[in-house]
């Protein structure tokens, strides 16, 4: 049997009425994960349709402006759809397709999940509903034309602080009154078990290849990891593989949405984890200046690696985020999601401090396409 526990975060805290989903869900993933088939298929998509391996790039140019540490790029924002969300919809599409589920729902903060969910849809003619906050809704305008094109119903949803937290209440919600023939594509490593594990499992493809690509070109481990933590989808996915080794490991969640940092333990969306909350419990809103990062929460398995200190939980501010977005636009020649600038933000800070001949590799898990309108009406550009 999987375990539903992170040391004491996670479980499965749902309703009584949605809890037969929920197991049915955990014995079908129990089941395709011991079955070779199933890994074949997704082996399959991952390389003919996603474009896996992602390269892992040394950006020489950026490291040499830092002036310290190695700076490598796990480059998960060439794949298709632009973000590292399209692993984790391929295996889950898969799954569904087992489970003979004849609908999808997702709930999208950035939209890039929401992206990659209506094209796997696509993919596999299936009916999608996205669920995404109304502030979103307008801030990743060009994302939720991309899912309209896909042929998915985008539904905004206009409760709370109309971003991800709502999304995924209203996902719940329709999951709960439709569970016979829909099947709930969730797009981090939140929510009930098994989704932490089985997202994560989709997700490690990130990790394994940069272990082997970097051990390829510098016949060591890494000494550093970076990634950014909206729910903890693509960090876990890099740090899983590396979890045991001697590398340093660090988190980087949005200022306004650190949840590890200046939240505490609680109970929502089905797991027990770290929540920014107020002294009555509760569940505080979260900002950030990427919608993707915008989320009170983090994944149980990050609450677990925190309290064990096997990983460091750092934060990065909207400014630092932008400033770092401009900085490889310009040097590299890579247009960053900005959830992925807040790692790269921190990396560059830490890169400096660091020698000359040690390595960091830093997921840069989206392309910052999306960005584009929020980034100039930040610099106070007009389009
Ligand atoms: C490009 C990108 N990176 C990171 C994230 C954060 O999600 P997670 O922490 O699950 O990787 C998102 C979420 O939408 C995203 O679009």
């Amino acid at each position: 049997m999987m375990k539903k526990y992170f040391g004491s975060f996670g479980g499965q805290y749902v309703a009584e009425t949605l809890m037969p989903a929920v197991l049915e869900l955990s014995a079908a993933y129990e089941k395709a994960k011991k079955d070779r088939k199933f890994w074949q298929e997704f082996d399959y998509y991952m390389q003919y349709y996603v474009g896996r391996p992602s390269p892992l790039y040394l950006a020489s140019r950026l490291t040499a402006k830092i002036g310290g540490a190695k700076i490598y790029l796990k480059r998960d924002e060439l794949n298709h759809t632009g973000s590292h969300k399209i692993n984790n919809c391929i295996g889950q599409i898969l799954l569904a397709k087992r489970m003979g589920k004849k609908r999808i729902i997702a709930e999208t903060g950035a939209g890039q999940h929401g992206v990659a969910t209506a094209t796997v849809c696509a993919l596999f003619s299936l009916p999608c509903v996205v669920y995404m906050g109304a502030k979103d809704v307008e801030r990743q305008s060009p994302n939720v034309f991309r899912m309209k094109l896909l042929g998915a119903e985008v539904r905004p949803v206009e409760t709370g602080s109309q971003s991800l937290k709502n999304a995924i209440n209203e996902a719940m919600r329709d999951w709960i009154k439709n569970a016979r023939d829909t099947y709930y594509l969730l797009g981090t490593v939140a929510g009930p078990h098994p989704y932490p594990t089985m997202v994560r499992d989709f997700h490690a493809i990130i990790g394994r290849e940069a272990k082997r690509q970097f051990k390829k070109v510098e016949r060591k481990l890494p000494d550093v990891l970076v990634a950014c933590i909206g729910g903890g989808s693509n960090a876990i996915g890099l740090f899983h593989p590396f979890l045991k080794d001697k590398v340093r490991i660090f988190g980087v969640e949005a200022a306004g949405a650190a949840s590890i940092n200046a939240g505490s333990t609680a109970v929502l969306h089905g797991n027990k984890t770290f929540f920014l909350q107020d002294e009555d419990g509760q569940i505080q809103d979260a900002h950030s200046i990427s919608a993707g990062l915008d989320y009170p929460g983090i994944g149980p398995e990050h609450a677990y690696l925190h309290e064990t200190k096997r990983v460091e939980y750092v934060s990065a501010t909207d400014e630092e985020a932008l400033e770092a977005f401009q900085l490889l636009c310009k040097i590299e020649g890579i247009i960053p999601a900005l959830e992925s600038s807040h790692a790269i933000a921190f990396a560059c800070k830490l890169a400096k401090k660091m020698k000359k001949n040690q390595s960091i590799i830093v997921n840069l898990s989206g392309r910052g396409d999306k960005d584009i309108t929020t980034v100039a009406k930040h610099l106070g550009v007009r389009l």
